[in-house]
């Protein structure tokens, strides 16, 4: 089984021209806020800086495909395609996505993907692809990422459960979890108040898991200035990007792929 090597710092270190001949994977990360992509080369390294651009609104397929290809048009030739998605993704198709838009549900964004780049694509959810840039592979580790909406991963022995979606499930005073600790909340009582309230949730979701490491990540994860648990890590956010190698590795068989279609090259 892979072990798969945490991403341990925020800036890039872009790999060497010499070092990107071989396979190239394209890795997306969509998010409610920014949409991100780089260039990983055969080992996981990026090859290229990370591009971003804000979420168009309304967050519309359609809307979000087209900034899609604008964003990666500098980033130049790939020959596969990994997408960390917001929502739940099953065999390609987006099922849900809270913080984007109703027309997402029954989408097949890995087919519109690989007809459109004609490469082949793995899609899987967001909160899943960054956990697999910073597991260790052991044992039974989670992760939770703070952004726009709250992402939840859990993984076992290196191998994903997919579409734990704990961001909404009822927390505390009528509250989900997301709604008490994603960013609307951050931004409604202050970074103070929102890390006493990400504190809790660490409490009772710890006891609940028993993970081996909770790892936390997403774009807020610097607001967190807590005391942590020696078992719980906060990671950066490049690793909803540089966790997109993994999805072709043969652990990772929930994020079947779409082939890109007969003519591809
Ligand atoms: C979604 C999750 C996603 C998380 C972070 C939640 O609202 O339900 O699927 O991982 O936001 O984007």
């Amino acid at each position: 089984m892979p072990t798969i090597q945490p991403a341990r710092q925020d800036s890039l270190t872009v790999a060497p021209a010499a070092a990107s001949a071989g396979t190239r994977t394209l890795a997306l990360d969509i998010g409610g806020t920014g949409l991100k992509a780089l260039l990983l080369g055969p080992d996981g390294a990026a090859l290229t800086e990370r591009l971003r651009v804000p979420t168009p609104r309304p967050a519309t397929p359609e809307a979000l495909l087209h900034a899609i290809w604008h964003l990666i048009e500098p980033l130049g030739e790939f020959d596969r395609i990994s997408v960390g998605f917001p929502g739940v993704v099953v065999d390609g198709v987006t099922k849900t996505a809270p913080n984007l838009h109703e027309l997402w549900q029954g989408f097949d964004l890995g087919k519109a993907l690989a007809e459109g780049s004609r490469r082949p694509v793995r899609v899987l959810n967001d909160a899943g692809v960054q956990g697999y840039g910073v597991i260790e592979g052991k044992g039974l580790e989670m992760v939770l990422t703070l952004g726009t909406g709250l992402g939840c991963g859990l993984y076992l022995d290196g191998k994903y459960v997919p579409n734990l979606e704990l961001a909404h499930h009822p927390f505390r005073h009528g509250k989900t979890y997301e709604e008490y600790v994603g960013a609307k909340a951050l931004k409604a009582v202050g970074k103070k108040k929102w890390n006493k309230r990400v504190e809790r949730v660490i409490e009772q979701v710890l006891p609940i898991w028993n993970p081996r490491r909770l790892y936390l990540g997403g774009g807020n994860a610097k607001h967190v200035k807590l005391e942590l648990p020696d078992n719980v890590k906060l990671t950066p956010n490049i690793a909803g990007l540089l966790g997109g190698i993994a999805l072709w590795h043969d652990v990772v068989d929930v994020a079947k792929a779409v082939d890109a279609p007969d003519n591809a090259r």
